[in-house]
């Protein structure tokens, strides 16, 4: 048993996403007791720590924070090395333009492993405890990024980005129908479950326009066949108006998400469900948002990006509002921004921008709720990460004001029973040198060296 000593601060309880607010915990004299198993024993005020956390080992934070390990519902493994891609154009242009030609590269396996450890170590550096992460279109890839992953000590959900129509630039990113679903059914067996349960595999087709309908046939009989095994569903929806109109006339549809709702002019199982997660969902009708939300599917919320790639904005009270579940993505590296909170602070300005009297000033609760506990409800492990509650895994970090010019300062200035000012000062402020320590199941996180 060890014993974690500073401010806590978190979303208790598993509270509706309207009613987020009451649920705020905040402990400035706080204890989070992890055992040898790495579930949290106690979590609550230090001095109400039980008889049994007595002789354990004490960790003084003070006067550091205990956060949750932030949620990162959607980010591009492949893309790591790109989040200073000009490319002369929104979403279709930037795609052909510099990732297509740039996730090819990952074709040779050292480059590859390489950038399997460069990921691994940002995410390590930034506190992203739990990823969903969208993959390489290279098996050897994909298991380099499982090997790293593992051997930091990361919870990662990933799967190969499937591919089967394109650009030229597309070219070495692209199979046949047949080869896609056996490469995907392959890593799922190799590697959903794996780690006690950290490293699990998603179905990620790219997007609707780098399939064909057969594809999506064929992965919806696929995704039927594994779904009751916990693997995942993972794609982009609606994130661009060029993007839309194409595959609006590309198949004949009127709803984006139609595509993968079993709803083409060809039919098939859909694909939605409650470990289905759909980046972006921008431009969205109120029968998408309606659909998601009554198949329990998740919304990947990435401001930043939508910012990089002048995507537009999520609607934000017309979404929530839809009772569709949304989460936070950085979606590196369209969004140029590995550090969960940095895009939480892109996510408040966006949102109080909105024009069409829906300027809304996102409470502080709420920001740190989407960041954590929603990412942890729209993976489907709200049972076991997303707060820190007893009896959840201890996946947490220590925030250490001390190691960032000014933010001790800033606290300074504020009352620590003052939750909300304390949580706003923290996540609109906060930087990666702040990060003093990155626990996932009771375990330091390392980086993969
Ligand atoms: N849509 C299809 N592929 C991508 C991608 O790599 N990034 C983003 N932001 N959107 C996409
Ligand atoms: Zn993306």
């Amino acid at each position: 048993m060890r014993v974690y000593r500073g401010h806590l601060l978190h979303i208790g309880g598993a509270p509706r996403s309207d009613d987020v607010q009451a649920a705020l915990v905040n402990v400035p004299d706080g204890a989070l007791a992890v055992d040898g198993s790495g579930t949290i024993a106690y979590s609550g005020e230090y001095r109400g720590l039980p008889e049994a956390a007595a002789a354990a080992e004490v960790i003084d934070c003070r006067p550091g924070f205990l956060l949750p390990g932030f949620v990162d519902t959607h980010l591009h493994f492949p893309q790591t090395h790109c989040v200073d891609s000009h490319g002369g154009g929104q979403l279709l242009d930037w795609l052909e333009r510099c990732i297509f030609p740039a996730e090819s590269m990952l074709v040779d396996d050292e480059y590859a492993r390489g950038v399997a450890r460069d990921f691994c170590n940002r995410r390590a550096s930034v506190g992203t405890t739990t990823a969903l992460v969208f993959g390489s279109a290279f098996p050897h890839a994909q298991d380099a990024l499982y090997e790293e992953s593992i051997r930091s000590g990361l919870r990662t959900i990933s799967g190969r980005g499937i591919q089967t129509v394109g650009p030229a630039a597309a070219g070495p990113l692209l199979t046949d129908d047949e080869t896609a679903v056996a490469l995907t059914r392959n890593e799922i067996e190799r590697w959903h479950g794996r780690d006690g349960g950290l490293t699990q595999v998603a179905v990620v087709p790219r997007f609707a326009l780098s399939v064909t309908e057969a594809t999506l046939r064929a992965l919806g009989e696929l995704y039927d066949a594994v779904r009751a095994d916990g693997v995942y569903f993972h794609t982009h929806l609606s994130e661009n108006l060029g993007e839309i109109d194409a595959v609006r006339a590309r198949y004949g549809v009127q709803h984006y998400l139609d595509t993968y709702d079993g709803r083409c002019a060809g039919g098939g199982v859909s694909l939605l469900g409650r470990r289905s997660v759909f980046a972006h969902a921008v431009h969205c009708s109120d029968h998408e948002l309606s659909r998601l939300a009554e198949t329990g599917s998740s919304i990947a919320h990435c401001p930043t990006s939508q910012l990089f790639l002048g995507s537009g904005t999520m609607p934000w009270r017309r979404t929530t509002d839809s009772g569709v579940t949304v989460a936070l993505g950085t979606d590196v590296s369209a969004g140029d921004e590995w550090l969960i909170p940095r895009v939480l602070n892109d996510c408040f300005k966006v949102h109080i921008s909105e024009t069409g009297g829906q300027s809304l000033s996102i409470p502080p609760a709420d920001l740190l709720f989407t960041a954590t506990l929603a990412g942890a409800r729209a993976l489907d492990i709200e049972d076991r990460i997303g707060n820190l509650d007893a009896g959840k895994e201890a996946d947490f970090v220590i925030v250490d004001p001390g190691r960032q010019a000014l933010l001790p300062q800033l606290l300074a200035r504020i009352d620590p029973a003052d939750a909300d000012r304390v949580l706003f000062t923290l996540l609109m402020n906060m930087r990666e040198e702040a990060l003093d320590g990155v626990y996932v199941r009771g375990r330091r996180v390392t980086g993969s060296g």
